[in-house]
């Protein structure tokens, strides 16, 4: 039992001491061990998930906080609460366990403190909670900033957003309609007992009513169906690449995207460009898995001296780096690790990839600008800087999606481009710019 939270304490101080995304720790820590996956991984969200609140009863619980070299002591810490509060563990289990893997971490020292502190939340929780209901990270679960810009940008969807991003986040897969049809694949689904329903927005997606293992989905091996949210399903919708169309990828991996473009059109060209070598071997993975294939480059896409050959392309994604403050549910670390001074940094390498990359389209030719993102500054403002300096480039509408998602009331049309808000059980946030180059 305690192997897995060890393992879990491992993971989260990581993460906590901002070396590295959650998932990128969890893959490194959790290789190898098929037991016990589960209550690592749930652990591990969870306590991310509910950080805000975690950190603030923790807090309030310690007369000091821990000391740095102590970050995996903390881990601990909010690991038990995180139990006490969400999970159905006995709580005297909880405890044993918290006072046994301070011994593991050869931390004998914090054995009384760290029983004493979740006693005493044991004992006191009503009062605790009662003095703490007036902070926001208390209220939204959720850091303070965040809440400050989600109010200033979308005052009237903040309630609908907070809820959904806090939010467990449904499966979503998208069915290769090069193989199988949508229809034929949601029978082969429940042929094997696995109940599914129809994307309302992406003509190729289905909702799994419960998650599942993706080895258990049908021909997965052979390519029959991805993992993807709804939302990212429609880049290659709206691109709809054509047979002997030149298309890029211009920031590749994992391969979401590249896959579906060329499961729509398998004999269009295309380019996929990828900044870091592991992710790009995600690409290969991923594109092998679906038979598919296409020209891959370790580079930066910003970088075009070092992979393009000069050939315009006829249609480009640019599915930019971005805060993912539409896609906080899938990755809750970003709860803890995400701060303001990234996003300003991030609309700086935005703001140069898209310059950049737009000298790789056709005249006449398409790029679609797309983030997880719902700060206007990465998207809207960024878009509308782009068209003030760049007199060839024209918006676009995104075709029939438009009019879909504004019956499903869960779009919003922007002077510049198209948001999408995450919904509870439907698709993340997202954000869509079609721009056409003047011919
Ligand atoms: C939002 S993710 C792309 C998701 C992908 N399009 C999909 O659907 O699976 C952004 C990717 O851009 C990569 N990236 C960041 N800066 C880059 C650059 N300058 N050139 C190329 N890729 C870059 C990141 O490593 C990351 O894999």
């Amino acid at each position: 039992m305690s192997t897995s939270r060890f393992i879990a304490i491992k993971v989260l101080t990581q993460v906590l001491q901002q070396n590295g995304s959650l998932s990128t720790q969890l893959s490194k820590q959790v290789k190898h061990l098929d037991e016990g996956q589960g209550l690592i991984k749930e652990l591990c969200f969870g306590v991310c998930r509910f950080y805000p609140q975690l950190n603030t009863i923790a807090l309030s619980l310690l007369q000091k906080p821990f000391e740095e070299k102590d970050t995996d002591l903390y881990a601990n810490l909010l690991m038990g609460l995180y139990q006490l509060d969400h999970m159905s563990t006995p709580d005297h289990a909880v405890l044993h366990e918290a006072v046994e893997l301070c011994r593991e971490l050869d931390k004998e020292w914090a054995t009384k403190l760290t029983n004493a502190v979740l006693r005493r939340y044991l004992r006191e929780k009503e009062d605790i909670l009662a003095n703490l209901v007036s902070q926001p990270s208390m209220t939204y679960n959720m850091p303070k900033w965040l809440v400050k810009r989600f109010q200033k940008y979308w005052p009237e969807h903040l309630d609908s957003i907070i809820e959904a991003t806090n939010a467990h986040p449904p499966m979503c897969i998208r069915v290769n309609s090069a193989q199988v049809s949508r229809e034929t694949y949601q029978h082969q689904l429940l042929e094997k007992g696995i109940v599914s329903h129809e994307t309302s927005i992406s003509e190729s997606g289905l909702y799994l009513d419960t998650p599942i293992a993706v080895h258990l989905l049908p021909e997965f091996a052979a390519g029959a169906s991805s993992v993807q949210d709804e939302s990212a399903q429609l880049a290659a919708e709206i691109l709809q690449p054509a047979p002997g169309e030149k298309v890029l990828d211009a920031c590749a991996a994992p391969g979401g995207k590249t896959g579906h473009l060329l499961e729509l059109a398998p004999e269009c060209v295309l380019t996929a460009v990828e900044l870091e070598a592991w992710r790009l071997a995600r690409i290969e993975e991923n594109l092998d898995r679906l038979g598919l294939s296409a020209e891959l480059h370790c580079a930066d896409a910003g970088a075009l001296e070092t992979w393009w050959d000069g050939q315009p392309f006829d249609k480009v994604i640019l599915d930019a780096p971005c805060s993912a403050t539409g896609v906080i549910r899938r990755n809750p670390d970003i709860k803890i690790n995400r701060k303001p001074a990234d996003i300003e940094e991030l609309v700086a390498i935005q703001k140069q990839l898209l310059a950049k990359i737009w000298q790789t389209v056709k005249p006449g030719g398409y790029l679609l600008y797309g983030t997880c993102s719902l700060m206007q500054e990465e998207n809207e403002q960024q878009i509308a800087g782009f068209l003030e300096c760049h007199q060839d480039a024209e918006m676009r509408p995104l075709n029939h999606l438009n009019a879909t998602l504004a019956l499903a009331g869960n779009l919003t049309e922007r002077p510049y481009g198209t948001q999408l808000f995450p919904t509870i059980h439907g698709h993340d946030g997202f954000y869509y710019c079609l721009l056409q180059k003047r011919a």
